[in-house]
């Protein structure tokens, strides 16, 4: 499958089929995948395969599920960007293998996460994510909670997708230039699907800037940053695969951006 497959394919997956169990084989691909991954900001992420029963977990909006993935790091500056592009890559190898995802922040009994993952004080585990094969059917809960957020509606790409400033539309050349590196970004998964992630092509770079909402932040944590490495993400995986060289910048570009915040920038070589 390629990366457009993949991330078309991807959803969030809440209702697993309790029948069907992930087996060793299986689990023993999914660690040896999780000791290959790593971030543009080189930030140490260590990653766990836990057991639900074993640790006491639960999600209340999860149903059926055996096991889950989760993370812990350091919580430094840029924390947020490099996990949520990390844990992206796992998801969407997941995914490729047909093995269901959420990216969970908020419900779940973190205490219990906290515990398993032995987490010390100067370390955030800033999400996890059931993992399972999806059911047939959704639970009701599930189509609810899909309803409740618009799971399945995103923003049209000239909300998302600009040139030079954040007045100006991409042309109708850079529009079809990019159309389909930039519907990557667009799918992507994010908290309450909010979809944060705003871009600007100028000269040879693309800028990632952060719009955020109102009631992210805790404890000068910023959850949509965790959406903005997903975005970078999905933008760095459709330019990998059609052999796009590229490098990062974190050179504030300084565009008149009102309250939109800057994130990073990708030179494209
Ligand atoms: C950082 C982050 C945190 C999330 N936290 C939760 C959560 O606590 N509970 C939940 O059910 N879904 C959570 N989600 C899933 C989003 O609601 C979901 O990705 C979004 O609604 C889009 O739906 P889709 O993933 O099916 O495309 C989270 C997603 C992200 C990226």
């Amino acid at each position: 499958m390629n990366i457009t497959e993949i991330v078309k394919l991807r959803r969030s997956v809440r209702t697993f089929a309790e029948e069907k169990t992930l087996d060793e084989n299986i689990i023993n691909e999914i660690k040896d995948f999780l000791n290959t991954v790593s971030n543009p900001y080189g930030i140490k992420i260590e990653w766990f395969i836990l057991d639900k029963k074993e640790n006491k977990l639960s999600s209340p909006v999860i149903v059926g599920e055996k096991y889950y993935i989760a993370g812990k790091m350091k919580k430094i500056e840029h924390a947020e960007e490099a996990f949520g592009y990390e844990f992206e890559d796992i998801v969407l190898f997941l995914t490729s293998k047909n093995i269901g995802t959420t990216w969970i922040a908020g419900t779940m009994n973190r205490d219990k996460f906290h515990e398993a993952v032995a987490l010390k004080e100067d370390e955030v585990m800033p999400c996890v994510s059931p993992i399972g094969y999806p059911a047939a059917k959704m639970s009701i809960r599930e189509s609810l909670m899909r309803k409740g957020v618009g799971a399945d509606k995103r923003l049209d790409f000239d909300d998302l997708f600009f040139l030079e400033n954040f007045d100006t539309p991409l042309t109708s050349e850079l529009k079809e230039k990019y159309k389909d590196i930039f519907e990557l970004v667009r799918l992507a998964p994010s908290a309450v699907n909010r979809q944060p992630w705003r871009l600007v092509i100028k000269d040879d770079y693309i800028h990632l800037y952060e719009s955020r909402n109102k009631g992210f932040i805790k404890d000068s944590w910023d959850i949509q940053k965790i959406d903005m490495g997903i975005a970078l993400n999905h933008l760095t995986n459709g330019l990998k695969e059609r052999g796009v060289k590229y490098s990062y910048s974190s050179i504030d570009p300084k565009i008149d951006s009102n309250e939109l915040i800057y994130i990073i920038s990708i030179k494209l070589e």
